[in-house]
């Protein structure tokens, strides 16, 4: 007998809102829908954290909510639709802080399946065919969130009585009117929390519906009152739920809390009950997200794709090309970076020469601050680059007072880079035929740069460990240092050219004028191919002027030509440069002349070697003898001939000027 109240004690105590729903399916109270058994459809969901979540996304969807079981309404079946009261507590949030789509609505139908209904406009409760239709039997409370001007929408936030029709039969704006009777506007989609209350009143056909903020007490006075007979609206039984729909922005339509019940007021909700709305904060938060964050991304993107050009560019512009057997050549080795910032980028203000071989750009070492000259020459093919490279650095190693030093080299796809030191008195062409205004060199600075020049050629002939052929000795290929010593630039370079090429069909490496007869007929060089360049330096040295020129006809004018005419008249001294006025020393122009011819004999042999050049500059063998016979230079065809195609020379009459040539003792 005492066990009968402690057992109906804990059944009281351990649900209320079970007991409620069990009382008859006349009222139901919900703090929360954490396992509750809703019937609910689309995108409704209920949260862990116990939220009925009707919408959460964009992309023109709906979602429904029904409490399980119809209602009764009418008792008995036939009669008018009793009083009832609903009380339910919502929030909207929407990704925008201005804006939101489309709504949500308290409703009561005949069907828990509005399947069929559409969202974008009709909140889920119609449809274009069905709207407006009485077939409906929907009667419904909308917190519409746009304005649907084709519906009589009077903002985007107001609270709209409807009746089979998303048109509504009253409506207000959201808000509420307090103490004082003043109104006070609410944004329905802000994000916070609102409560509703919504009555009818059987006797009079009232509908009266009143809203608040979740912490404010139910106003006295309603926010909007209709009458209308819902006895001709509704069927028997109705479902009675939610439904919301969302449009082109993100928004979520949450319930918190709802009770119901037959009568009038419905159980108030506990709000310390309901479970919290997610953090919204939408207003700064929105514009964080709406403005700043793609800004921000914006740039994070630019800034990183930025760094990735720059990264790729650097990579591409410091980009070497390395090899297994450079490892030997290390010292020698610089990297393009550094060249590429001592040449200022290899900017054309630091452009100081062409060549035949590519451009030569003055720069600074960061490091030495020492000054340097970077001859940039493309290159295509990698043969022969390890021989070319081994000979050039091996070289470049050995310094001579009269080589241009070579400091080292640096490989790149199809370029290569010489590195020289600085010659800051430039190529010695200039001095000889710059017309405008550069005094021109005195007789004993150009007898010591000959002598220079020799020494640096005999250097590269006979005291290296192997015979070294410059190939392409000329006055713009000696350099003056700051002393105006006559060095030797670019040995070995023309070199590149020999490697893997075919002798049928390649051009003749060398300048017109300094090309020996027998490297045009057969392209190959030797020292004595050398002697004879260096033949034709001496003679555009003393003479200052170019081995070939043109004539006024345009025809080619051979120096040694006119050279030997002056020789046969006797006369050899007045080939000598007239910018020297009379102002040199006879015997030393006249060594230097005779030496030249000796050393353009056509027939190789009877050239002088470099030791033996040396010999006489140095006045340490007797002049060499020049027979006065009658010498055939200007038959020479490699002079008259245009191009450099030696398989068009023909042979025979390189040896007919053979034989006129017999008078020249090569002195050997
Ligand atoms: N080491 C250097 N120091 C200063 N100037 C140089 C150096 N090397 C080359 N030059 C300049 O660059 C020009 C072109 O050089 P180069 O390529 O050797 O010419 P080319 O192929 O006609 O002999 C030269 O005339 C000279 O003025
Ligand atoms: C939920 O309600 C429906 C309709 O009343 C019922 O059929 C179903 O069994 C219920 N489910 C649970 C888990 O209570
Ligand atoms: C209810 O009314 C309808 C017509 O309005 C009638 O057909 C039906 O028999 C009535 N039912 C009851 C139980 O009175
Ligand atoms: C509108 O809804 C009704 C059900 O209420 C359905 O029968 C009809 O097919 C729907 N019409 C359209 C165009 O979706
Ligand atoms: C209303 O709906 C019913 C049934 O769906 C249909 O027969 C009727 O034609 C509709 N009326 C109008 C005006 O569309
Ligand atoms: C409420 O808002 C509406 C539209 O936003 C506006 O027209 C109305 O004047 C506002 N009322 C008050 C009292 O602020």
């Amino acid at each position: 007998m005492e066990r009968h109240p402690f057992l109906l004690l804990l059944v009281v105590s351990l649900g209320l809102t079970l007991v409620a729903l069990c009382a008859g399916q006349n009222q139901f109270i919900y703090h929360g829908f954490t396992g509750e058994n809703l019937t609910i459809d689309g995108t409704a969901k209920i949260t862990p954290e116990g939220l009925l979540e009707l919408t959460s996304d964009k992309n023109d969807l709906s979602g429904h909510a029904f409490f399980p079981t119809p209602m009764h309404l009418r008792r008995p079946p036939n009669s008018t639709v009793q009083s009832f009261s609903v009380n339910f507590v919502f929030g909207i949030q929407s990704f925008y802080s201005d804006r939101s789509y489309d709504g949500m609505a308290f409703l009561l139908a005949p069907t828990n399946d509005l399947s069929a209904a559409w969202p974008d406009g009709y909140l889920g409760l119609f449809n274009i065919s069905n709207r407006g239709n009485f077939s409906n039997h929907i009667f419904a409370v909308e917190l519409d969130t746009f304005q649907n001007s084709e519906f009589g929408d009077i903002s985007n936030s107001h609270v709209g009585v409807d009746v089979n029709d998303v048109r509504s039969v009253q409506s207000s704006f959201a808000g509420f009117y307090d103490e004082k009777g003043v109104f006070r506007n609410l944004t329905l989609y802000s994000g916070r929390a609102m409560q509703v209350w919504l009555e009818y009143v059987e006797e009079a056909t009232q509908i009266t519906v009143t809203m608040a903020p979740i912490d404010t007490p139910k106003p006295k006075r309603p926010l909007l009152s209709a009458t209308y007979d819902l006895s001709t609206v509704l069927t028997d039984p109705v479902y009675i739920g939610f439904s919301a729909a969302t449009g082109p922005v993100s928004t979520r339509h949450i319930v918190l809390g709802w009770s119901f019940d037959m009568g009038v007021p419905a159980p108030a909700l506990d709000i310390t009950k309901l479970p919290k709305l997610p953090r919204v904060g939408t207003k700064p938060r929105s514009n964080v997200l709406e403005i700043v964050l793609p800004i921000a991304s914006a740039m994070f993107i630019i800034i990183l794709g930025t760094i990735a050009i720059l990264f790729v560019r650097r990579k591409l512009r410091y980009a070497e090309l390395r090899e297994d057997w450079e490892v030997e050549f290390g010292p020698q080795r610089f990297s393009y970076k550094d060249l590429f910032h001592a040449t200022l980028g290899f900017k054309n203000k630091n452009l100081i020469g062409v060549g035949g071989f590519g451009k030569v750009y003055k720069g600074i070492l960061a490091t030495s601050k020492l000054d340097i000259a970077v001859k940039k020459i493309s290159h295509e093919s990698r043969q022969g680059m390890k021989e070319f490279i081994t000979e050039v650095v091996s070289i470049g190693r050995l310094r001579h007072r009269n080589l241009v030093p070579l400091l080292g080299y640096c490989r790149r796809k199809n370029e290569l880079l010489l590195v020289y030191n600085y010659m800051s008195n430039g190529s010695l062409d200039k001095y000889l035929h710059d017309v405008d205004g550069r005094s021109t060199l005195d007789w004993t600075r150009r007898f010591q740069i000959i002598k220079d020049v020799a020494r640096g050629l005999l250097y590269l002939h006979e005291k290296w460990e192997k015979v070294v052929i410059h190939r392409d000795i000329k006055a713009s290929n000696v350099l003056l240092d700051d002393e105006m010593n006559g060095r030797l630039g670019d040995f070995g370079l023309a070199r590149l050219y020999d490697h893997g090429t075919n002798p049928q069909t390649t051009h003749v490496v060398g300048t017109m004028g300094y090309l020996a007869p027998e490297m045009v007929r057969t392209g190959k060089a030797s020292p004595l191919t050398d002697v004879f360049a260096f033949g034709a330096f001496l003679l555009e040295v003393t003479c200052g002027q170019r081995p070939v020129k043109q004539d006024t006809q345009g025809k080619q004018l051979m120096l040694v030509d006119w050279v030997l005419e002056h020789w046969h008249h006797g006369l050899l001294t007045e080939a000598v440069d007239m910018r020297l006025q009379g102002d040199y020393n006879i015997d030393e122009a006249y060594l230097v002349l005779k030496l030249a011819l000796v050393c353009l004999h056509p027939f190789p042999t009877s050239r002088p070697s470099m030791r033996e050049v040396v010999q006489y500059l140095d006045n340490d063998l007797p002049p060499p003898e020049l027979a006065p016979t009658r010498l055939g230079f200007s038959k020479l065809p490699l002079m008259q001939n245009k191009g450099f195609n030696p398989s068009v020379m023909s042979y025979p009459e390189l040896i007919t000027s053979f034989g006129t040539f017999s008078g020249l003792s090569g002195g050997r």
